[in-house]
């Protein structure tokens, strides 16, 4: 098989990795991928959003399939396009991919749908934004509306933190996405990640994750796209997870269907176990960034099929995922700065020395210089990602191989997972 992927990511690197040790492939492109993918695959040149190139180079190289890493290609219509071209596609159209383009979009259909989900108002202004936090307690929870790469979303303790932070976002603190916000009610709980391919008929269970959005230790500083996951996550007892399936992931596969824009790719669940069961924060329409890095290196069976399932309308047809019994932690290298503006250009050394088997670090903003120096190009610059018999000796490899690269104008959190070992 000839596989296009789509992305530029620690995300797509993890997914490369996994698609290049499948015996199906014969040939794997990732368009525009990055110097660790580069070392894997070709790399083309096309970004996300050039849809009519990417279609053009699918068809160029007798893609079997397209895989789609990042948000921003389903916004585009990536997947309708080379559903008109009749090549299949892992990711959903435009209009299935509303459920994470469009937070407002995706509180009123979980209403529409009875998903169990937080109150919200929808804010089109300012003035009425600061109205309506009348009708909330604190802490205040602020969205922008649209795609905002993890970053949209302020907890405000108070009224004033509250009110500055509607005020940045129609100011343009949250760029385009914010011209509209969303107010909700917070949420008690722990938060958690599951995982669900669909293949507009079927759905699948694909694991789950916990993430940890703030970007410094102890839960402190702003959130971030994500600073380090873990698999498995204790959050996701069979009780929760069986909850997730049946009051969420299913009706929402049914209900998008219903609404005419049925569903291939993968539903990323957002979601906090609450005192009351599982509740929606949000879906995502791809894998997570950094979830799918640990899933992947968590995940026993060939990627590929299940990826083609989806594509094709077969997924009924495949067996159970098979997940190995470890452990897998990923730690994230970003550059000082992030989540608001990074420093680029930095020279990162001893990323690319073998760390053995239980380490792989994927490439998140990385670029190599004319020099061949590694240097950061991004804000998530590096992904640290390890595997152990448990989580306690996942994260010592992880640590030991962040500890052996060299960047000191990186930074990154020392406590991945603590929730799960403080159990
Ligand atoms: P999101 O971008 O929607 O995933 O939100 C980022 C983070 O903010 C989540 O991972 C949660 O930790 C937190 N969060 C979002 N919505 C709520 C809510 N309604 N109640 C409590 N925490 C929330
Ligand atoms: N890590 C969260 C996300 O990919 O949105």
């Amino acid at each position: 098989m000839n596989i296009l992927l789509v992305g530029s990511g620690g995300r797509e690197h993890a997914l490369a990795w996994k698609i290049a040790q499948s015996p199906l492939v014969t040939r794997l492109v990732a368009s525009p991928g990055n110097p660790g993918m580069a070392q894997i695959c070709e790399c083309a040149p096309h970004k996300p959003t050039e849809v009519a190139g990417l279609v053009q180079l699918a068809r160029d190289m007798a893609a079997d399939l397209v895989v789609i890493g990042p948000e921003v290609a389903i916004a585009a219509g990536l997947a309708d396009a080379l559903e008109a071209a009749q090549i299949p596609c892992f990711g959903p159209t435009a209009a299935a991919g509303r459920l994470e383009s469009s937070k407002a979009f995706t509180k009123a259909f979980a209403e529409r749908h009875h998903l169990p989900t937080a109150r919200y108002r929808i804010c089109q202004d300012r003035d009425a934004a600061h109205a309506a936090l009348a009708d909330f307690q604190p802490p205040y929870v602020v969205k922008a509306d649209g795609l905002a790469a993890g970053k949209g979303v302020v907890i405000a303790e108070d009224r004033a933190a509250a009110e500055a932070a509607i005020d940045d976002a129609f100011s343009g603190g949250f760029g385009e996405a914010g011209q509209v916000i969303v107010l909700e009610e917070f949420l008690e709980g722990e938060i958690g990640s599951l995982f669900a391919l669909s293949d507009g008929a079927t759905s699948k269970l694909f694991g789950g994750v916990q993430d940890h959005k703030r970007a410094f230790d102890g839960e402190q500083g702003p959130n971030t796209g994500g600073m380090g996951t873990y698999s498995p996550a204790p959050v996701f007892t069979d009780q929760l997870v069986a909850q997730t399936d049946e009051r969420l992931v299913k009706p929402a596969f049914r209900a998008i269907a219903e609404e005419g824009a049925p569903y291939r790719g993968v539903l990323f669940v957002e979601l906090m176990a609450t005192r009351d069961g599982p509740k929606l924060v949000e879906f995502n329409a791809r894998f997570g960034d950094p979830e799918c890095q640990v899933l992947m290196l968590r995940l026993e069976s060939d990627l590929v099929p299940y990826l083609m399932a989806c594509a094709t309308g077969r997924l009924a047809e495949t067996p159970e995922p098979v997940w190995r019994d470890e452990a897998a932690v990923c730690v994230v290298l970003a550059a000082r700065g992030y989540p608001g503006a990074p420093e680029a250009g930095s020279v990162i050394r001893g990323a690319e020395q073998d760390f053995g088997p239980h380490v792989q670090v994927f490439h998140a903003g990385t670029a190599r210089g004319e020099d061949g120096q590694l240097r950061a190009a991004g804000g998530r610059v590096l992904n640290v990602c390890a595997t152990g018999r448990d989580l306690a000796e996942a994260r010592e490899h992880a640590y030991g191989a962040v500890a052996a690269i060299d960047w000191p104008e990186g930074f990154h959190r020392t406590d991945i997972g603590w929730r799960a070992l403080s159990r």
